[in-house]
């Protein structure tokens, strides 16, 4: 079994589609083991998204990521981090395939919905940095 870590970014739980995102990754067969709305401290989007700290959007997102509450969660099953990633789609929500999440509902790259780890190391990296206390 597998954990991957997500986040229900501020764009998505301000939409109402918190429930709607969820839905998809239980129908295919993840299951949530840890789940908490958060309203991000910067130092923590900082250190999430630490890998992109000289990227020229990186302020941008974490002002985003900062600027309401959003939902971090657990997912756990066979090959968690693929499958979550599938079904969120590619970041550019132009590429993303109809079906994914956003495909289905993100037009920006900025505001793209759902966050995904993208390999076990990220993924026990990014669970260590919203929940700590695991
Ligand atoms: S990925 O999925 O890691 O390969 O994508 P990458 O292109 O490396 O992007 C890393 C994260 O930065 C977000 N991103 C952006 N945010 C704001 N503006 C622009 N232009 C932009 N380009 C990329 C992207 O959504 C990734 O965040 P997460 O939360 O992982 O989706």
């Amino acid at each position: 079994m597998e954990q991957t870590l997500i986040l229900v970014k501020p764009d998505a739980f301000a939409r109402g589609l918190t429930g709607e995102i969820l839905s998809r990754f239980e129908r295919k067969g993840l299951k949530i083991t840890a789940l908490k709305l958060i309203h991000t401290p910067r130092e923590t989007a900082e250190t999430h998204y630490a890998e992109h700290a000289e990227r020229p959007f990186f302020g941008e997102l974490v002002d985003f990521i900062v600027s309401g509450p959003l939902v971090a969660l657990i997912l756990e099953g066979q090959d968690a981090i693929k499958a979550a990633r599938q079904l969120i789609g590619a970041t550019n929500p132009l590429e993303a395939a109809t079906g994914s999440i956003r495909g289905d509902f993100a037009i920006e790259i900025g505001t793209n919905m759902v966050h995904g780890s993208d390999s076990p190391e990220s993924a026990a990296r990014e669970i260590g940095v919203w929940f700590p206390e695991l």
